[in-house]
């Protein structure tokens, strides 16, 4: 991933716009993180059982589901800023309507409209991004959307804690309705994607927004003309689907590598962080809410630890470690909590493990599943193939997050972090299987490896390209 190692050279405009589209992420991360803390004040006031909160957390996850398998046709036909501009608006309707739900059924309804939201902004902002940014600062601006996400899930975390004494849950809740209305009025000053305008041959304007965003009109012709050039090649994911079997494996591979991401646990810790730090043994609701601000703190810091790794090490390593620091953390928390947690050497002991596995996370598979998501797939398909990996990041986290209460209700707290323990072992084994390593490689050399038949760990091997592979079916 590059670094933005020269902000003289990059027009100021870009990164505000840039910035614009990240707030997106931000707002993804304020509403995943917001309802940690307002969960317990909610559930007191409707007296909700379990699965009752278990439906408030997760109808979100559905309508990001919906919502990102709606974005690609969406983005495709009305653009992506258009796009952006009612993701804005969703965020604001549901915003206000968690805050002023007097029953159940407001409040699960409010929740689904965010969820469509963030699942619009979490299709449609880093494929802007990634339309807009220059090509030397690309890597940092997809970086700097997932950096976002841990902001807002910190942020939040830190609203709620605030909020938590009088236990003011509205507040906590409706307060994201500001920068929801922030991401709206800017997402009105920003321009449409050149891409987009030359993919409907409004090349004049892509011309004219290109000329905004780069230092020269010398780089703005250049690279009008390269994206003329790879409009060409019409989005045919769907057909591409069906008709090729080495298409088919790279979409499967981004389904598998979300719900790795999600099956680690990381996203039940984020939305039931209070809880976790209870079982744990800390009381009070004070304690249990500044636990959760430094575990958000450490899962923003922790992000960094990928961003300076990513391309030194490669995406492999990383991951196989970052899988097994989970593993062993959820294996000890198991059995913390199967002898049970006594003391406050213990108590401490437990949550030092969960921060080790917050690190785990944030400097493996949180970015890089999303990296990973965008390289492998070809160029014809990969609306498609981001759109089924962006739903499967969302349908396993509803999994996730309608099951956790669940589990420990039901095999108790020792057994359900045991089982993450399995399945973060699960995925080092996955890894070490299907996980091609992309560090260096161009788009276009794993491309054409994957459409030769090549196994998919071996799509971003340089040589490749001389073993026999078959023929692709297009
Ligand atoms: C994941 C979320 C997770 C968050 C934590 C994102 O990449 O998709 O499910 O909760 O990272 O930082």
């Amino acid at each position: 991933m590059n670094t933005l190692t020269s902000p003289a050279q990059t027009n100021r405009q870009t990164i505000l716009v840039c910035f614009l589209a990240a707030l997106a992420g931000l707002l993804f991360g304020l509403d995943m993180g917001v309802i940690a803390g307002a969960l317990p004040f909610i559930a007191t006031e409707f007296d909700l059982s379990s699965h009752s909160q278990e439906i408030v957390v997760s109808v979100m996850m559905f309508g990001a589901a919906l919502g990102a398998l709606g974005s690609g046709p969406m983005s495709a036909s009305l653009g992506r800023r258009k796009s952006l501009l009612l993701g804005a608006l969703l965020f604001v309707i549901g915003s206000v309507g968690c805050a002023v739900a007097h029953n159940l059924e407001i409040l699960v309804i409010s929740r689904f409209i965010l969820g469509l939201a963030v699942g619009v902004a979490s299709f449609t902002a880093p494929l802007y991004l990634s339309e807009i940014a220059p090509e030397r600062i690309r890597g940092s601006m997809i970086s700097l959307y997932q950096l976002m996400i841990t902001i807002g899930i910190l942020a939040a975390f830190l609203s709620d804690t605030i909020l938590s004494d009088g236990g003011h849950w509205r507040w906590m809740l409706g307060i994201i309705t500001f920068p929801a209305i922030v991401l709206f009025v800017g997402v009105l000053t920003l321009p449409e994607s050149p891409r987009w305008l030359a993919m409907k041959d409004k090349h004049e304007l892509a011309a004219k927004v290109l000329k905004l965003l780069r230092n020269s009109d010398r780089e703005a012709r250049e690279e009008l003309d390269q994206i003329r050039e790879s409009v060409k090649i019409k989005q045919r994911g769907l057909q591409l689907f069906r008709h090729n079997p080495h298409f088919r494996r790279s979409t499967y591979l981004g389904v598998l590598l979300q719900f790795m991401q999600q099956f680690t646990g990381m996203t039940v810790i984020m939305y039931y962080a209070p809880k976790i730090f209870e079982i744990a043994g800390f009381t009070t609701t004070r304690e249990q809410m500044w636990g959760t601000v430094i575990a958000g703190l450490t899962n923003v810091l922790a992000t960094f630890i990928a961003i300076g790794l990513v391309d030194r090490w490669g995406r492999k390593p990383i991951l196989k470690l970052g899988f097994s620091v989970m593993a062993i953390c959820m294996g000890i928390l198991g059995y913390m909590f199967f002898i049970g947690i006594n003391g406050s050497m213990a108590q401490y002991t437990a949550v030092t493990v969960l921060l080790i596995f917050i690190v785990g996370f944030a400097m493996s598979a949180g970015p890089l599943i999303w990296v990973l998501c965008s390289e492998i797939q070809p160029l014809a398909g990969r609306d498609f193939g981001v759109t089924c990996s962006t739903m499967a990041n969302w349908i396993a986290n509803m999994i996730i997050g309608a099951t956790f209460l669940t589990l420990i209700d039901t095999i108790g707290s020792p057994n359900t972090f045991w089982l993450y323990a399995v399945l973060n072992a699960v995925c080092i084994i996955l890894t070490l299987v299907f996980v091609p390593e992309t560090k260096n490689i161009s788009l276009e050399h794993i491309e054409r490896n994957l459409m030769r038949g090549a196994p998919l760990r071996l799509i971003g091997r340089q040589d490749d390209s001389r073993q026999h592979v078959e023929k692709p079916a297009l």
